[in-house]
């Protein structure tokens, strides 16, 4: 059984929300796992060249070259990305982009894998963990859980937070706000989300560990998919 995750946060792994949410995820599956974070990896976006169409093969050189192995021979991912405008972020983005190396000719080399989707947001993470949940639905991965959480802004930390007309403190608290170490959201303090994402983790090794059968899952994902653009 190998399960990988990635973390597409830009910021160093211990003051990242998205790293430790999908640790936690990990953690709490009881499997051995591989963590790979995007930070300062080079992932270019999808450059629709249509070079991979007859082997399923991306011929873009760059660090995701590595990774596309590691990818194909996992049974489950857990993805978690930071929200950068209502959106993942764009390395996060880039690699999943980068995942059209796999859509032709029928090939199912992703098809019913099973993935957690991790979503930070300073406001809120859902945006980034429905855009990860949509693009697997594309490839036939079936969203097992989605765990989203709060995160801290960078005006948090950047040195103007008290005085910057448009810093996340001041929208929140109002023009007279002193940031206290106690108001800066934390993944961890967030004993709900700490929970969606050990209940995701248990979740991710019974499923793995009671029958999982990629063909079901792939069918079941497809028929969903047909579905949302029938309509
Ligand atoms: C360029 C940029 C855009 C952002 N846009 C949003 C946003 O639209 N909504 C939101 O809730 N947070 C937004 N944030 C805040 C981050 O999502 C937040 O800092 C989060 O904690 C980052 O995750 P990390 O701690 O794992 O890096 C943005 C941050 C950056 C740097």
């Amino acid at each position: 059984m190998k399960i990988l995750g990635f973390s597409g946060s830009s910021r160093k792994n211990d003051v990242s929300g998205v790293y430790k949410l999908v640790e936690t995820v990990f953690e709490n599956t009881g499997i051995a796992y591989d963590l790979i974070s995007l930070r300062g990896k080079k992932i270019g976006g999808c450059i629709a060249c249509l070079g991979c169409v007859k082997d399923n093969m991306c011929k873009i050189n760059d660090d995701m070259t590595a990774l596309r192995e590691k990818i194909v021979e996992a049974d489950a991912l857990v993805i978690g990305s930071p929200n950068y405008y209502s959106n993942v972020n764009a390395i996060t983005h880039a690699l999943l982009e980068r995942w059209f190396q796999f859509r032709h000719r029928g090939n199912d080399d992703l098809w019913g894998k099973l993935v957690v989707a991790v979503g930070v947001g300073g406001g809120e993470g859902l945006s980034p963990a429905n855009v990860i949940e949509q693009i697997c639905n594309y490839n036939l991965i079936e969203t097992v859980a989605k765990v989203t959480g709060q995160g801290a802004a960078s005006c948090y930390s950047c040195g103007y937070g008290e005085t910057c007309s448009v810093s996340i403190p001041v929208m929140q608290y109002g023009k007279e706000v002193k940031i206290t170490e106690d108001m800066i959201p934390d993944v961890c303090k967030q004993a709900e989300v700490m929970k969606l994402a050990a209940n995701a983790g248990k979740n991710l090794n019974e499923r793995l560990n009671s029958g999982h059968d990629p063909k079901i899952v792939a069918q079941n994902v497809q028929k969903k998919l047909m579905e949302q653009m029938a309509a």
